[in-house]
């Protein structure tokens, strides 16, 4: 123990950041280990490195100057600017599924601070009326859609060493929501320190513990390769990935023609494609598809100067107005390609400055910063869309597939993804003749629940006995 604690401390004293020994006598022997364990792993020339380019300093983005707006295919297929055949290209994405070639695969290893639920996110009680988890709302919707095809779809899902073990207990005490066991495959991403602004040290979240954070929903690439999930799926013939994220109850978790396009588009790599939605309006806070000589990108919407964000085109639609919602189809080949030397392998980090509580080492004190006091770097997925040859993007309906829950209150909060399902739902049923309510701002005025169990999309609904009229207030569950 003596010559461990004294090389430990030589390693941090030459980075700087002893002071996290700073309460290390007051510590039982379990603690200590624990500490040294975390301590030891962390690698400190790296960190010195990252420390430099992105906490010391703002690294600045330099958008390249010939941006231009990235192709899609658009929602309609009939549309002239890009017609294309999407029954062909549902029927190859049902192929697929229906060969167990697909896997549905959630990254859920995220914080969850700005809704401050007290649990993984995908345990949040999402829908409408029944509240039921974001975790059973995709379960439903991969069992519906093994029952339509008939093939298996594994089911991934990252977690954070966090959120690990409550996601895991999460889904033992849900019986795994129907699914079988074998066919769910869990794996914790990596985490980074989170790092002092201004000072570049290392905090302590207690006295035997430095503050870590998951690394990005970018850290997926990686902890796919290094958790073995790649491996399993190549031993089960899965060949492509459809990706989303745990805080959006209306994501489609396996779309055929999403995939279909992903796999046989002509335009397409097969390496990986992505949803998009037609920014709202100009000040929207997504990231939107762009593309500079032959790349493909997602640039963020802090780093879009306002003068693109507002540009029209000859429709008088936004030029620049594809947002990134974050849903994605990536071939296992792909990850194998990026990550074939996957100690070497890195996407580009991003700095979010953000409150994270910490011990005082002068005085032992707990402390609850009221300001941003530290940076964390993360990961994006985005960012491997550069690394693709024929990277997609297809457009999807807002409305249809997109009510994320990530604040507590305001925008993009459970109010409004309720009210956005509502209008979903409300919807489908309208378009099977049900009178629906509308509180005459174009939404629907009714709790309507549908589960993935009863429809996975409208034209399900007409083998499904409904109501003629639904009341304003009404809840329906369905
Ligand atoms: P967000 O960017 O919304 O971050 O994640 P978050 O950590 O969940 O929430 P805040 O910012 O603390 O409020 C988008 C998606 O990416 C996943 C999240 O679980 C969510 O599905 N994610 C994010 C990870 O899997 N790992 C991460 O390190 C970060």
């Amino acid at each position: 123990m003596i010559d461990r604690l004294e090389s430990i401390r030589r390693t941090l004293e030459a980075h700087g950041q002893a002071h996290v020994l700073a309460f290390f006598d007051e510590l039982d022997r379990s603690q200590q280990e624990e500490l040294l364990d975390q301590i030891e792993q962390i690698d400190f020339e790296a960190l010195d490195e990252l420390i430099a380019e992105y906490v010391l300093r703002k690294p600045r983005i330099e958008l390249p100057g010939d941006l231009e707006p990235a192709p899609d295919y658009p929602f309609d297929s009939s549309d002239p600017a890009r017609p294309y055949d999407a029954k062909k290209f549902r029927g190859k994405g049902e192929e697929l599924i229906r060969g167990g070639k697909v896997a549905a695969f959630t990254v859920a290893g995220g914080q969850g601070t700005r809704l401050g639920w007290d649990g993984p996110k995908g345990t949040y009680p999402a829908t409408v009326v029944t509240g039921k988890p974001l975790f059973r709302v995709f379960a439903e919707q991969i069992v519906a859609t093994q029952r339509r095809y008939g093939g298996t779809i594994p089911w991934y899902i990252m977690t954070s060493p966090i959120n690990d073990a409550a996601t895991r207990a999460f889904f033992a005490d849900n019986n795994y929501f129907g699914l079988v066991r074998r066919n769910i495959f869990m794996f914790p991403q990596g985490v980074l320190p989170s790092i002092e602004s201004g000072t570049g040290k290392l905090l302590l979240e207690h006295k035997h513990q430095i503050a870590m954070n998951p690394d990005g929903h970018g850290g997926s690439i990686k902890a796919l390769s290094v958790s073995g999930a790649i491996e399993d799926m190549v031993g089960r013939g899965i060949k492509h990935i459809s990706y989303f994220q745990v805080d959006n109850p209306l994501v489609r978790a396996v779309d055929p023609l999403f995939l279909g396009l992903h796999a046989e588009a002509r335009d397409s790599s097969a390496e990986i494609s992505s949803k998009m939605v037609a920014k709202a309006h100009a000040e929207e806070k997504v990231g939107v598809f762009c593309r500079a000589g032959k790349k493909t990108m997602v640039i963020e919407y802090s780093d879009l100067p306002p003068e693109l964000a507002r540009q029209t085109d000859e429709r008088g639609r936004l030029r620049f107005g594809a947002g990134n919602i974050a849903v994605h189809a990536i071939g296992v080949k792909f990850v194998q390609k990026l990550t074939a030397n996957v100690h070497h392998f890195g996407l580009p980090y991003h700095r979010a400055e953000k409150k994270v509580p910490y011990i005082d080492v002068r005085t032992g004190k707990r402390v609850e910063p009221q300001e941003p006091n530290a940076v964390k770097l993360e990961a994006f997925v985005f960012d491997a869309i550069p690394l693709a040859d024929g990277p997609i993007i297809y457009e999807t309906s807002r409305v249809e597939e997109f009510a994320p829950i990530k604040n507590a209150k305001g925008a993009d909060s459970p109010a409004t993804s309720h009210q956005i399902q509502s209008d979903r739902n409300g919807g489908w049923l309208a378009r099977n003749g049900v009178t629906v309510p509308s509180d005459g701002d174009g939404h629907v005025a009714a709790m309507i629940e549908i589960s993935p169990l009863t429809a996975l999309e409208a034209e399900d609904l007409v083998k499904v006995e409904l109501p003629k009229v639904i009341a304003p207030k009404q809840e329906v569950v369905l």
